[in-house]
């Protein structure tokens, strides 16, 4: 009797808790939560990055080219509707040979009919020291005529996951006639 209660009791609930947590191991796992330490997350820092942006858009070597227009572009004061895609050296001073430290690349497009303003979508991809293999995303507006420049800092990976932060642009040497710039960076950015 005993034992034919036990019997009932372990195919009752054993037996379909077995099951249960066999399915539940098996089934791929969409979300879970986590502690930030299991991912190294401490303690966030700020960095502060500073470097000059080359953009070439002249002569044989170009470090930025027109990718697409719009049918008015040309007729517009301030091209608005030309699309740029950039592979933009960053150096540690403003001297065209000056030392490499990354490269920002991504795109620029002219986004405003009233005033020169870029919309600009860029990774700076960095090489140098610890920052090799990491990068950080900019999205943001570049009226470029004006002073000094704030654009948001969205992401960034390796060194910079988690990152956000702000990149202020100055400019530093620009060539009215070909368009070439030279363009000083301070990039402040929150991480881990
Ligand atoms: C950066 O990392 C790459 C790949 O690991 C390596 O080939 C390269 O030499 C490194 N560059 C510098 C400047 O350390
Ligand atoms: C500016 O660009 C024009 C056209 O490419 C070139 O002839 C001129 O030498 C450049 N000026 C400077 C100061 O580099």
């Amino acid at each position: 009797m005993a034992i034919a209660t036990f019997k009932t009791l372990f195919s009752i609930f054993f037996i379909p808790l077995l099951f249960a947590s066999l399915i539940a191991s098996k089934e791929p796992r969409f979300h879970r939560s986590m502690s930030p330490k299991s991912l190294g997350l401490r303690k966030e820092k700020l960095s502060h990055l500073h470097f000059y942006f080359h953009d070439i858009v002249s002569g044989q070597n170009p470090t930025a080219v027109r990718v697409a227009q719009g049918a008015m572009t040309n007729k517009s004061p301030t091209a608005f509707g030309v699309v740029m895609m950039a592979d933009d050296p960053l150096t540690v001073g403003p001297e065209p040979n000056s030392k490499l430290v990354g490269k920002a690349q991504g795109i620029y497009a002219s986004a405003s009919q009233d005033e020169l303003g870029l919309l600009m979508v860029l990774n700076f991809a960095f090489i140098e020291g610890k920052y090799n293999g990491s990068t950080v995303s900019l999205l943001g507006r570049n009226a470029v005529f004006t002073g000094v420049r704030e654009m948001s800092i969205v992401g960034g990976s390796g060194v910079f996951r988690f990152a956000r932060g702000y990149a202020h642009a100055k400019t530093f040497w620009l060539n009215t006639t070909s368009g070439d710039a030279i363009v000083e960076y301070n990039v402040y950015v929150l991480h881990y």
